[in-house]
């Protein structure tokens, strides 16, 4: 490893099976919406023990079909974090209700807090968002009591938690990224699965248009025609993006094994050597290990800690500027007081972390945040 080459935040794994997966779809010269989408929904489905799944052009299409398929709209109110990627709260502006900003538990629990949100509970809260932040899942059975106890309908962001124990069951409804950055990626693209089968099968309508029946079962003359029941949408999945995402899907579990391995080294070079920097979560609590945030100490200059990193080819970010501080959205809903997120925010860094990473770069990045830290 020469000391120029640059340690990436988070590469996708490519390799000959994606590109003969790619080529075969076409060679076929069926493009969208056939076997191989088919197929990637069963296969999805069946890793996560679930009857069937949905696939779709992206998860914030999947959290938009999720809450619209929920029956949530103008008038409702939906509580979601604040500390996550903003695709998250946009899904329900799309359905035209209003986000209820929740804080997270504590700095070691980023996930978003069941007593705020018992605090924020009102006559017009229809649903929660929980997202498992990093991949760690957030107590799901603790959630689905809150649900039922006061009606509510629960869907989990699972972009960052694929191939884990439970993620995705316990909600109501659940929209899993393939983004290129997640642990399995199709470029573009994401699945949902549903506790109900019928709410799945409008999810499967909508995602088309709202239409009754398939291109494919029109061009193989199972059905002539099709009607139109409802308002439906254009966010449908691609046979080339299928065809990537069976090929990632077969190593999923294995990388999710190899993030946590390296995300449990990081862990340990960190207490030896930087015991001021703090790891959040449990390690012992299973996790897909999507993500390797950590903790600066207090008065840390991130900024420059930031640009040291950047300087010696390691990349680094922050996940994730809370949604209540954008500017869209101050203008929008106003001053949000989230404490325990905006103090997460102004210390959290997020370090390297993916399969192609050895324990040389770790090693590396670990060396170089003791320098920048010393430094700064
Ligand atoms: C927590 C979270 N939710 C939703 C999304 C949106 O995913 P997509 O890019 O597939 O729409 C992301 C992607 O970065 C994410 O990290």
């Amino acid at each position: 490893m020469s000391v120029e080459e640059t340690i990436s935040l988070a590469d996708p794994v490519l390799g000959e099976k994606e590109k003969k997966a790619l080529c075969a779809v076409i060679d076929s010269g069926w493009l969208t919406m056939g076997e191989r989408v088919a197929a990637f929904e069963r296969a999805f489905a069946k890793l996560h023990r679930a009857p069937d799944a949905v696939a779709v052009n992206s998860c914030t299409a999947g959290l938009h079909l999720c809450l619209k398929a929920l029956n949530i709209g103008p008038g409702d109110e939906v509580l979601v974090p604040s500390l996550t990627f903003v695709a998250t709260v946009n899904a329900v502006l799309y359905t035209g209700a209003t986000p209820i900003f929740v804080d997270i538990e504590d700095i070691l629990t980023p996930h978003i807090s069941l007593s705020d949100a018992q605090t924020k509970c009102t006559q017009k809260t229809k649903a929660i968002i929980v997202m498992h932040y990093g991949g760690y899942p957030v107590s799901l059975p603790a959630w689905r009591s809150f649900a039922d106890a006061k009606g509510l309908k629960l869907v989990e962001d699972a972009a960052h938690a694929p191939a884990i124990d439970r993620v995705g069951s316990w909600g109501d409804a659940a929209a899993f990224s393939f983004f290129t950055n997640k642990n399995m990626c199709t470029a573009e693209g994401g699945m949902i699965l549903a506790r109900d089968s019928a709410v799945l099968c409008r999810i499967r309508q909508m995602r088309s248009h709202g239409m009754t029946s398939l291109t494919l079962d029109r061009y193989r003359g199972h059905a002539f025609s099709y009607d139109v029941t409802e308002l439906g949408y254009n966010y449908r999945m691609d046979e080339l993006r299928a065809a990537i995402g069976l090929a990632q899907l077969e190593r999923l579990q294995e990388w999710n094994r190899y993030r946590r391995e390296l995300s449990n080294l990081y862990r340990d070079m960190l207490r030896a050597q930087l015991p001021d920097v703090t790891v959040p979560f449990n390690p012992e609590q299973e996790t897909a290990a999507h993500l390797m945030a950590v903790l600066l100490p207090e008065g840390s200059n991130r900024d420059a800690i930031m640009s040291h990193l950047r300087q010696n080819g390691i990349q680094s970010s922050i996940h994730y500027p809370p949604v209540h501080l954008f500017s869209y959205y101050r203008e929008r809903f106003g001053k949000c007081d989230l404490k325990n997120a905006e103090m997460f925010f102004a210390r959290e860094l997020t370090l390297p972390l993916h399969p192609a990473l050895s324990t040389t770069h770790i090693k590396r990045v670990v060396e170089t945040l003791a320098n920048a830290l010393a430094q700064h």
